[in-house]
């Protein structure tokens, strides 16, 4: 079992590189986000309660993402995965710690990508012309996930720093040279 956490702000390239692991390590990706995001494609009583948060970049409830990731794992818990966008709050990381033990897992290490805010709202600007995420398209609202992020999350990074599992690398540069930094970082906590 391998399982790892990919961290960093809306933008830093979590989707992106998590997918690219996946496939490296032959391991499940996945990304709270697009699990909502289907939710509210597939109009499920569950999407719509949640639409509100994502259209003004605010996080959803702590229970149901937990309850989601709870859900993944009862048929993905063989191998271990990659956590894109979770867990987001130190409660989800008390939880999530909790739940995998419970399987007799762990977190194997949090790799934090590290990318400026201006890069941040360029590249998802960028991807909003084409994405048709409601959360890519005004600025206002890119900035406030961002200082969501910054208020919310960034403290998770301490939880895992606790546990000796936490590593940092540069997130600027090529998508290549950015794989290469987390394939490093993640082989040196195996
Ligand atoms: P989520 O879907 O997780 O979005 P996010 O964290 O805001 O991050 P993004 O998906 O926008 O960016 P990314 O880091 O994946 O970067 P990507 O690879 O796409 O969450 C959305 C919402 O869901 C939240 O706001 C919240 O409401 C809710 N939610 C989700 N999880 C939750 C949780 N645990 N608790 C509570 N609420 C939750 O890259 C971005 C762009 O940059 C792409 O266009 C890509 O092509 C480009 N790019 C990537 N790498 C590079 C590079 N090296 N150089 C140049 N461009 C690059
Ligand atoms: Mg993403």
């Amino acid at each position: 079992m391998l399982n790892i956490i990919l961290f960093g702000a809306p933008g830093c390239g979590k989707g992106t590189q998590a997918a690219r692991l996946a496939e490296h390590y032959d391991l499940y990706h996945i990304s709270t986000g697009e699990v909502i995001r289907s939710e509210i494609k597939r109009g499920t009583e569950l999407g719509k309660s949640m639409e509100g948060y994502i259209s003004r970049g605010e996080l959803a409830p702590d229970s149901i993402v937990v309850e989601m990731v709870r859900d993944f794992m009862r048929t993905h818990n063989d191998k271990g995965a990659i956590f894109d966008g979770f867990p987001r709050t130190t409660a989800q990381a008390e939880i999530f710690d909790t739940m995998l033990a419970e399987i007799g897992a762990k977190v194997d290490v949090m790799v934090f990508m590290d990318v400026p805010e201006e890069e941040l709202v360029r590249r998802i600007l960028l991807r909003g012309k084409d994405s048709g995420r409601q959360d890519d398209s005004s600025e206002d609202v890119i900035r406030n996930r961002i200082e969501v992020y910054r208020q919310q999350t960034e403290v998770v990074a301490d939880h895992y720093t606790k546990q000796g599992k936490y590593e940092a690398i540069n997130g600027l540069g090529t998508m290549d040279e950015v794989f290469a930094r987390l394939t490093e970082a993640i082989d040196s906590k195996r």
